[in-house]
């Protein structure tokens, strides 16, 4: 199977996935790195993999399309070239479009830094930080046309001590996102999740 990575940020998920597939535990390929962000973080990861690897990059930037079909068009364009099987959204911060969720429906993962469903959007971290949840963490879904609403596949639960600040929780919750988003890609790949209207079963 052949894996796209979207990322608009920092890479640190997107290391976490390379580190974990050339270890072999993820059996697919990496083919196709994906940015909004020229310049971004998460791209430098990527080339330096990639002289390694083989995975081809795509730096798309929605300022230069009229429309979001067409933005979004470029990405169908290389995602159809490189035959993909997995879209895997590593701190792609854009909504897609339904049209798009539908070509890939349960086809799309990503991770959100806060147990959904609470505290969506943008800044979970940060939001859950200052509501002064005792219990934070992070979550693995699939991508459905709501934001940050589809079915969950894996968890993890990180506690907020009266000593954390938002950047010590921020590390926290990055620390177990690593572990657990090459876990869920290796559970799609290996065929594992079966979907069950929202519950997700793992298969053994
Ligand atoms: C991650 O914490 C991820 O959960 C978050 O962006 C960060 C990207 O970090 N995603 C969202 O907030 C999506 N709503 P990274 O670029 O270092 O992987």
């Amino acid at each position: 199977m052949n894996i796209a990575i979207f990322c608009s940020g920092n890479g640190t998920n997107l290391q976490a996935i390379i580190n974990s597939q050339k270890k072999g535990h993820i059996k697919a390929e990496i083919k196709l790195v994906v940015s909004d962000v020229p310049g971004c973080c998460a791209l430098t990861r990527a080339k330096n993999a990639g002289i390694n690897i083989g995975i081809n990059i795509l730096v798309v930037e929605r300022k230069n399309f009229k429309t979001k079909k067409d933005f979004e068009a470029e990405f169908l364009k290389a995602l159809k070239k490189e035959d993909i099987g997995l879209i895997v959204l590593a701190g792609y911060m854009r909504m897609l479009s339904e049209d798009f969720i539908a070509a890939y429906e349960n086809k799309i993962l990503n991770i959100h830094p806060a147990l959904l469903p609470s505290f969506k959007g943008t800044q979970g971290i940060k939001d859950a930080f200052e509501y002064g949840v005792k219990l934070t963490g992070t979550t693995v879904h699939f991508v459905t046309k709501d934001m940050d609403s589809g079915p969950v596949i894996l968890q993890s639960s990180v506690k907020v001590t009266e000593d954390d600040t938002e950047e010590t929780l921020a590390e926290a919750v990055h620390e177990e996102e690593h572990k657990i988003y090459p876990r869920a890609i290796q559970l799609f790949v290996d065929g594992k999740l079966k979907i069950e209207g929202r519950r997700i079963r793992i298969l053994d």
